[in-house]
């Protein structure tokens, strides 16, 4: 069993690689490993003007790389000259809406991104762990009422979905032909469901479409709002991806296949209620919400069995719905008040760590 915070420290000093740097998960995930003195060096596209990534200056705090998961010469060489000992491959193009506008992009990033991280892991020896990261909706999505456990059928009807099932081909691959049998090596997939928290500004996605909307006292427009979603704070995914990789490095016990991190399968919310308790937990007044029809197919149920996290690595969900949503708009509130960036995330990571089960 792991415990969050020795898994935490036995980052320390350890040079790690997490491409996907600059996004949402990721900048949590380098400044989270950075405070507990891990050496982070980041992989990604360059950040965004107001992201949480530049908002926190993570330029300051890790070893950024601007770079293309497509272009394999440039992603092999630099894994070769950062002599990682553990990989986070979180860059993807990461939204389902996006996906439906440029396919061919997300299938290249997707896949073809993934098979270049893969790639440079395998010719690279220093590394000794590999956390990769791809979706709950790597999932064929049956709309059935039980949680997905990590031997379902994968599939996907949008082009978002099935590239992240079809890494996990790809994965499976890599771990099944190179990884078992190396040597102090491990590996792993990581499927999470939706994440909100403070930090993301993407189009499209819940939270910030929210906020955008309170801090403009704009009436917020949601598209399927009694879809269900898991939803989760960001910490819990990544704490989850923290606990894997300090197993991983520390037993080394090849493919170590699969694992959910998502709510548990009780905590079921619409779209609906994550928008009025946003607006609650905002303290405005009359905020209109209205319903758009979403033209494009989106899943409706989808929720994750994590049963494996849980026995095997003792990992558990530790904020439940009504913290969830506390703390994310409490971050767009202290943001929109101006209070430093860096305070308000790493205040966050710390009351998390401190928190048992609410
Ligand atoms: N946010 C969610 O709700 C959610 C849910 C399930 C899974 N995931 C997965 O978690 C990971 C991180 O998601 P996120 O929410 O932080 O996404 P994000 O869009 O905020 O960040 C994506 C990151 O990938 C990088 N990237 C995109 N295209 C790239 C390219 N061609 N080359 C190099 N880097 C590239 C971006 O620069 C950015 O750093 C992704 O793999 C995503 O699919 C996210």
């Amino acid at each position: 069993m792991e415990n969050l915070v020795e898994a935490l420290d036995s980052f320390r000093g350890r040079r790690v690689l997490i491409t996907g740097d600059t996004g949402f998960k990721g900048s949590w995930l380098s400044l989270w490993l950075h405070q507990h003195g891990a050496q982070v060096f980041g992989y990604a596209l360059p950040a965004e003007e107001g992201s949480h990534f530049t908002e926190l200056h993570l330029e300051r705090l890790i070893q950024h790389e601007n770079g293309d998961v497509r272009d394999l010469t440039h992603l092999s060489r630099f894994v070769e000259e950062v002599q990682p000992e553990i990989v986070f491959h979180l860059a993807a193009q990461a939204l389902v809406i996006a996906s439906y506008d440029d396919p061919k992009a997300t299938f290249d990033i997707n896949i073809g991104g993934g098979t270049n991280i893969l790639e440079s892991v395998r010719v690279t020896k220093s590394v000794r762990a590999l956390v990769f990261i791809t979706s709950d909706k790597c999932y064929l999505n049956k709309e059935i009422v039980r949680g997905y456990v990590e031997s379902d059928e994968l599939g996907g009807h949008d082009p978002y979905s099935a590239s992240k099932a079809a890494a996990e081909l790809v994965f499976a691959s890599y771990a099944r032909s190179f990884f078992s049998d190396r040597p102090f090596f491990g590996a792993a997939s990581a499927r999470a469901g939706n994440v909100i928290g403070g930090g993301d500004w993407s189009a499209n996605r819940i939270i910030p479409d929210c906020v955008r909307a309170l801090i403009g006292g704009k009436s917020i427009e949601v598209r399927n709002p009694h879809a269900t979603r898991p939803w989760q704070h960001v910490l819990e995914p990544l704490s989850g991806y923290i606990t894997l990789g300090s197993r991983l490095l520390k037993h080394g016990e090849g493919n170590m296949g699969s694992w959910n991190f998502g709510p548990p399968e009780t905590a079921v919310h619409t779209v609906e209620d994550v928008t009025r308790t946003a607006i609650k937990e905002w303290g405005s007044g009359e905020i209109n919400v209205s319903e758009i029809s979403g033209k494009l197919h989106e899943a409706n149920l989808l929720q994750l069995n994590c049963a494996k996290a849980t026995l095997e690595l003792g990992w558990r969900p530790r904020w439940g719905f009504e913290r969830t949503m506390h703390e994310t708009i409490k971050w767009y509130r202290q943001f929109q008040e101006g209070i430093d960036t860096l305070t308000t995330s790493a205040s966050q990571l710390l009351s998390y760590e401190m928190s048992d089960n609410d």
